[in-house]
């Protein structure tokens, strides 16, 4: 995928600031920390677009990014860091679900999970949810470049038992590191806006 166009369009936290001209959209959901931001950089060959950091929660709206006039990347807040508060973290739920459940132009979500531990309880949840809101559904394993080559089948496999991942959901190892998955990635994303 050759990125001609990036830029950075709106930190969204009300409906009505969503873009409105129809352009499908591909979210990325995943914890906290876990390198959706680091991933957008990556499939953008930017190298700072989406703000990136180690402190965990930064990324607190829906961030718009317009992609070569053709579709948005949607970076979703981080779930499942402990600090944030129970108001914080319920405005966060109803923001999601309803995004799920209303957004038209959303063709994919792409469930960030971290290759070196097994998903979370909050992870396998979020899993759920996608599944009952039937949106299309990429499993993108990252940081790959954290663990040894010669455990990444192993890892790939804990996670698809840990989620009961729906064997047709595609599942991409990539890191945002050394760009790894990343044709791969966009295969699968062009797919989905496509259809
Ligand atoms: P929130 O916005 O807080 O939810 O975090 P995020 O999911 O956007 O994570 P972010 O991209 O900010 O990355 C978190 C940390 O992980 C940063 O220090 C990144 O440099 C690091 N990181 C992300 N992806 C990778 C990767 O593939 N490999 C390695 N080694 N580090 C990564
Ligand atoms: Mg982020």
């Amino acid at each position: 995928m050759k990125i001609t166009q990036a830029e950075f369009v709106i930190s969204a936290v009300k409906p009505h600031q969503y873009p409105e001209d129809a352009l499908p959209e591909i979210a990325l959901a995943g914890r906290s920390n876990v390198g959706k931001s680091s991933l957008i950089n990556k499939m953008l060959e930017r190298k700072a677009l989406a703000r990136t950091s180690s402190q965990p929660g930064k990324t607190q709206q829906l961030n718009y990014y317009r992609i070569n006039d053709q579709l948005y990347f949607v970076d979703f807040p981080g779930y499942g860091y402990a600090k944030v508060s129970k108001t914080q973290r319920e405005q966060w739920g109803g923001m999601i679900e309803s995004f799920l459940r209303d957004r038209e132009p959303l063709k994919m979500v792409l469930h960030i999970i971290d290759v070196r531990h097994p998903p979370s309880k909050d992870d396998c949840l979020m899993y759920k949810w996608l599944k009952h809101f039937q949106i299309p559904v990429c499993i993108v394993v990252t940081k790959a470049d954290k663990i040894p080559r010669s455990k990444w089948d192993k890892h790939m496999k804990i996670v698809k038992v840990t989620l009961e991942a729906d064997p047709a959901d595609p599942m991409v190892l990539v890191s945002s590191e050394t760009g790894l998955g990343r044709d791969q990635l966009w295969s699968v994303i062009m797919k989905a806006i496509e259809d």
